[in-house]
């Protein structure tokens, strides 16, 4: 990142590692004290800072603890726009805490709004069983936009991709396609 020239970057997405003492093929620590793996976070998100064009776009994916962190830094260097959700399907209970059920999607853009916003429009839920609408729109479906309705910041449709017969990649931690084509999107940039 440090031999890329500033202001050249329409849209940076960033899936660091969690520091869950993760045993990842490029044998990074992944279990660093705190301050240590916080200061690695800020060390690569003033890069990003840095690179991103005016109007630019970085999203960070990372647990709610670590964004928790990251917001607050970024929040004196760009424009907050977004804490996401995304729902996790699956995960496990933790003793003594609240059940883990979402992952953060941060998103800032440099200056005072992005460049481009398009997000996607999603189709109106339907029961599974008879495909009947599951909200009644208050009886106002017919005024709803045809292409679907607006996008939110809790993100239930990102499947996991965990299994390893899913993955394009052997041992990459890899993530579902659909977050970052909906990223992309967003940005309203062409991958
Ligand atoms: C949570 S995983 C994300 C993987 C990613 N979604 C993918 O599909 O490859 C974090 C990744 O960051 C990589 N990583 C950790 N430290 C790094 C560093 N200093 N520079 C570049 N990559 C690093 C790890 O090897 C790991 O592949």
């Amino acid at each position: 990142m440090p031999n890329l020239p500033p202001n050249s970057v329409d849209l940076i997405f960033a899936d660091p590692p969690f520091n869950l003492s993760k045993l990842y093929p490029s044998g990074m620590n992944d279990n660093l004290k705190t301050q240590e793996y916080i200061s690695w976070c800020e060390k690569w998100t003033d890069e990003c800072v840095r690179l991103l064009k005016p109007g630019g776009s970085l999203f960070v994916w990372n647990l709610p603890k670590w964004n928790s962190y990251m917001a607050s830094y970024l929040n004196n260097r760009l424009t907050f726009r977004h804490w996401i959700s995304c729902d996790i399907k699956f995960s496990l209970p933790i003793q003594g805490r609240l059940y883990p059920s979402h992952y953060s999607l941060l998103y800032y853009c440099k200056g005072e709004k992005p460049t481009t916003f398009k997000p996607d429009r999603l189709q109106m839920p339907i029961c599974p069983h008879c495909c009947g609408d599951l909200k009644d729109y208050g009886g106002y479906k017919h005024k709803m936009n045809p292409k679907g309705i607006n996008l939110t910041d809790v993100w239930l449709d990102i499947p996991p991709v965990r299994h390893a017969k899913y993955k394009k990649r052997v041992g990459a931690n890899e993530l579902s396609v659909k977050l970052l084509d909906r990223v992309i999107a967003t940005k309203g940039v062409s991958p």
